[in-house]
């Protein structure tokens, strides 16, 4: 290993889905690159984390001889895959580093699935001593855990077998209201139209909740991976929603058919959460609790967490998802060295930055200016309450699956028929919900409870005020909730100056945020991606890409300035 300015590990997630990449200096992150955003496949289904690895690499500034360790975000060892060649140092080798393999395979350690979500959260929290939950669809044998992280240290106290997983139950929750095998997060949506009036199989209990499916029975094989279990799963749990109108699996268009069961199945979920993170409480005596797992992308869970007063503080990291492992696992490796210094993540900005702005721009044939901060800031604001939609693409790339104001759409949440508008500009179903992206200073002026830390990551739904409700209509849903995104001075100024220049013109401190991609593809990544999605969606007005203000001809690019420049 050649000599560097620090101890780099490179975190993996080489999964069955969401495959990703993570670089740590000091246990510090620097890069984190998820799959399916480089390869543009939807959670990078069936690819391994090569492209990632690559990204973020060329990222930290180093080749892959820099690195100490290799962390992978799920443990083989008890399981035949260990035995295959491709598990291997060499077999890896060639897997994570196709174009450019180091010299000799840095030595490789295999991180139990949910020790690597739990490290994800603990170790970019900022706090010492908190309870942990991870819950997903499974790890190698369990799908729910409780962990104390203190001293540095995560202990497993609880894991709940595979049988009891709230992720599958969601998830074949999910296809049976026909929303897709990942559909999990329209079923959330969803359920803001219904009312819980079925009686779904799954129970809070007084230390954690009860899934009661005949037939649902798993002795854990520890040769296989317990996902090999979902089939089998979800045939036994469908059958026990076949009891309750409309009886049958949705197969057309009619999805508000299935509001009242996905109400139904969302407040069991939230029910049994709570329960489960009241037993963490009495376990571990932290006044914060951190989540990690799949299920910690349910927000409305989250918001409902945050309110309980069960904790001072409820944390998600902005990467919940397998996503997350590569992070986790390169941290659990990492803390064993004496130089381990772990980052609080108070941003998501941590995947690469665009390239090549300007030939993304020409070779497409389209025009643009650049602009200093403060007066982009203003042009797009101008445009914005014009009732323009405007893609916005600058910096670093977030990551995990909420656009939080660097690959972002955005239009004005003052006009309901944006939100129709944004839906169809997106190609996806008209009833899903838009979120607000809000001044940090301004969101307790827009939402009736405080809004807790996972509105940082735009994962925490939070109730607004009635009476700015009818403000801002387009982020709004339909029971009166919205998923705020928090929007920090600090850690992304120049979103931060757009939206306030925005209130100065409208006296509303938010703007209508989703993220920038067209249905069934991936956030866009690079500017390649963003020109694409522009070309593609003529129902963008506008794009930014960094300090560029793109348009598709002089006319209208001479019109957009102007336009700014008269309302100064
Ligand atoms: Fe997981």
């Amino acid at each position: 290993m050649p000599a560097t300015d620090g101890r780099y590990t490179l975190g993996v997630n080489i999964g069955f889905h969401d495959a990703s990449a993570a670089v740590l200096r000091d246990g510090a992150l620097v890069t984190l690159v998820e799959q399916e955003k480089v390869g543009r496949r939807k959670h990078a289904l069936g690819q391994t984390p090569a492209d990632a690895v690559t990204a973020c690499l060329r990222s930290a500034g180093i080749s892959a001889d820099s690195l100490a360790g290799v962390a992978i975000g799920w443990d083989i060892s008890r399981t035949k895959l260990a035995e295959h060649r491709r598990f291997g140092p060499a077999g890896l080798r060639r897997l994570l580093f196709p174009d450019a393999p180091p010299a000799e395979m840095p030595p490789v350690s295999w991180i139990p699935h949910h020790l690597a979500h739990a490290a994800s959260a603990y170790y970019s929290c900022g706090e010492d001593d908190v309870a942990i939950v991870v819950i997903d669809g499974a790890g190698e044998s369990q799908c729910t855990s409780i962990a104390h992280g203190r001293d540095g240290r995560i202990e497993i106290l609880r894991e709940l077998p595979i049988h009891q997983s709230l992720g599958f139950f969601y998830a074949s929750a999910s296809k049976w209201a026909g929303l897709g095998e990942w559909g999990a997060g329209k079923l959330m949506g969803l359920s803001a139209y219904g009312r819980p009036s079925h009686d779904v199989p799954l129970r809070p209990t007084p230390d954690g909740y009860a899934l009661l499916v005949p037939g649902v029975d798993h002795t854990p094989d520890p040769n296989v991976f317990a996902l090999s279990f979902t089939p089998e799963y979800e045939n036994a749990v469908r059958s026990a929603f076949s009891c309750h109108y409309p009886y049958a699996e949705r197969t057309g268009e009619e999805a508000m058919s299935y509001a009242d069961f996905a109400a139904s199945v969302q407040l069991a979920v939230e029910e049994s959460v709570l329960s489960l993170a009241a037993e963490a409480r009495r376990l571990t005596g932290a006044r914060t609790l951190v989540l990690a797992g799949g299920v910690g992308m349910n927000c409305t869970m989250i918001g409902r967490l945050s309110r309980s007063a069960l904790y001072d503080r409820v944390y998600v990291p902005p990467v919940p998802t397998d996503v997350g492992v590569s992070l986790g696992a390169a941290l659990v490796e990492a803390a064993g060295q004496d130089s381990f210094h772990p980052v609080r993540m108070d941003h998501a900005y941590w995947s690469t930055e665009l390239d090549d702005v300007a030939a993304a721009v020409s070779k497409a044939g389209l025009v643009s200016r650049s602009l200093p901060g403060t007066d982009l800031a203003a042009t797009v604001a101008e445009a914005l309450a014009a009732g323009r939609v405007v893609a916005w693409a600058r910096g670093r790339g977030e990551v995990g699956q909420r656009a939080l104001g660097t690959r972002s759409l955005l239009a004005d949440p003052r006009d309901r028929r944006i939100w129709e508008r944004l839906n169809i500009v997106k190609g996806r179903e008209m009833w899903r919900p838009i979120a607000p992206s809000v001044l940090a200073e301004h969101v307790g002026d827009l939402f009736v409870d405080t809004v807790g830390d996972g509105a940082d990551f735009m994962l925490e739904v939070g109730t607004v005020r009635p009476d700015v409700r009818v403000r801002m209509p387009a982020t709004t849903h339909v029971d009166g909730s919205a998923r705020p995104q928090r929007v920090s001075r600090t850690t992304n100024p120049v979103y931060w100056e757009l939206i306030d220049q925005f209130r100065r013109r409208t006296g509303l401190p938010a703007v209508a945020n989703t993220s920038l991609n067209l249905a069934g593809e991936p956030i866009v990544h690079s500017s390649q991606d963003a020109v694409s999605t522009f070309v593609r969606a003529p129902g963008i007005d506008l794009l930014v890409l960094d300090d560029l203000v793109v348009t598709r001809s002089e006319t209208d690019l001479e019109r957009t300035v102007e336009l700014s420049s008269a309302a100064h």
